[in-house]
């Protein structure tokens, strides 16, 4: 199995269009230590010809342009794509905004959960993909689902769970609980090979571990995380915004209640943040914050990064 990070940013990327703190500063500048990144997706494939596409962002024009695999190759017929399916793990505007990329009458299936899928079929812009070619196909939790599409099977199942989370920011209700989640609004995957058996997590947006998840991903060949945050104050330290981490739905790498903590119990062979803020520390390269995590065994994912499982 293939895996592709496409983009390794969270929400607005890195660096954000509007945003001038000290790490977009640094990352405009070309210093040192620092790398661009574009928001939140990955690609898989079994085969190496056929992906699925792990959320699609508003970047993923530019991310297709710079993964050759999944540009038409030169035997295809005149109107093809080697991305015969997306699926979404929540409605956040970095995870859903890029299927408006997919237009043009190219067949291939989106997977949701029901409360994804309502959300797309509410809002008609998404109607430019047809549903005379693409099909919407629901996320069941709990159980495993064989991803196909354009009438092609794609050797990779997918299992969603859900993870403790919150509804997309632009969809919360200020006078509902919980800003009116429900369960199905953060998935969590596990991604298998149906050939090999083999498999991996793939958690971009998580609030935090419970017994449940920790049991679920103990043990695990490979795992990637939610790595929005280093610290729950971050956005309000640095001025950028006055939310904490647990209001945005994230947990923070640091700390006692902390993400490296929760993990170093879990026996997990490799360890990858994705969705990482353009606030977070670990983005300069020669951070303390960085080491911290590196010596915690962890990888800071990056645009482009291959994985081969
Ligand atoms: C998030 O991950 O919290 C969202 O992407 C925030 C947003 O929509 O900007
Ligand atoms: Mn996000
Ligand atoms: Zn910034």
């Amino acid at each position: 199995m293939r895996i592709r990070i496409l983009g390794s940013g969270a929400g607005g990327g890195f660096p954000q269009w509007n945003c001038n703190c000290a790490n977009c500063r640094a990352v405009r500048a070309g210093e040192p230590g620092f790398s661009a990144r574009t928001q939140s997706s990955l690609a898989v494939s079994a085969n190496g010809r056929d992906w699925v596409l792990f959320n699609a962002s508003p970047d993923l024009r530019q991310q297709i342009a710079a993964s050759p695999a999944l540009a038409p190759s030169e035997q295809d017929g005149v109107r093809a794509s080697p991305i015969k399916a997306v699926v979404v793990t929540n409605g956040d505007v970095d995870h859903v905004a890029g299927l408006l990329n997919l237009r043009e009458a190219q067949p291939f299936t989106v997977h949701g959960a029901r409360r994804v899928l309502d959300v797309l079929a509410a809002n008609k812009i998404f109607n430019v993909l047809a549903p005379a070619y693409v099909a919407r196909e629901e996320l069941l939790l709990g159980a495993s689902l064989a991803i196909h599409g354009a009438g092609v099977d794609l050797g990779l199942s997918v299992e969603a769970f859900p993870v403790a989370g919150k509804i997309a920011l632009w969809l919360e209700d200020a006078f509902a609980a919980n800003y009116g989640s429900a369960e199905g609004d953060t998935l969590g995957l596990k991604i298998t090979e149906t050939a090999s058996a083999k498999s991996f997590f793939y958690i971009p947006g998580c609030a935090g571990l419970d017994a449940g998840l920790a049991a679920r991903l103990a043990g695990a060949e490979l795992v990637m995380f939610d790595g929005t945050l280093w610290h729950e104050n971050e956005m309000i330290e640095q001025g950028l915004l006055g939310k904490t981490g647990t209001r945005m739905g994230h947990i923070n790498m640091s700390g006692a209640d902390g993400s490296i903590e929760a993990f170093s119990k879990l026996d997990v062979a490799r360890k990858i943040f994705v969705h990482i803020n353009n606030s977070n520390p670990v983005l300069n390269a020669f951070s303390p914050e960085r080491a911290e995590a590196e010596a915690a065994g962890w990888e800071i994912g990056e645009d482009g990064m291959e994985i081969a499982l």
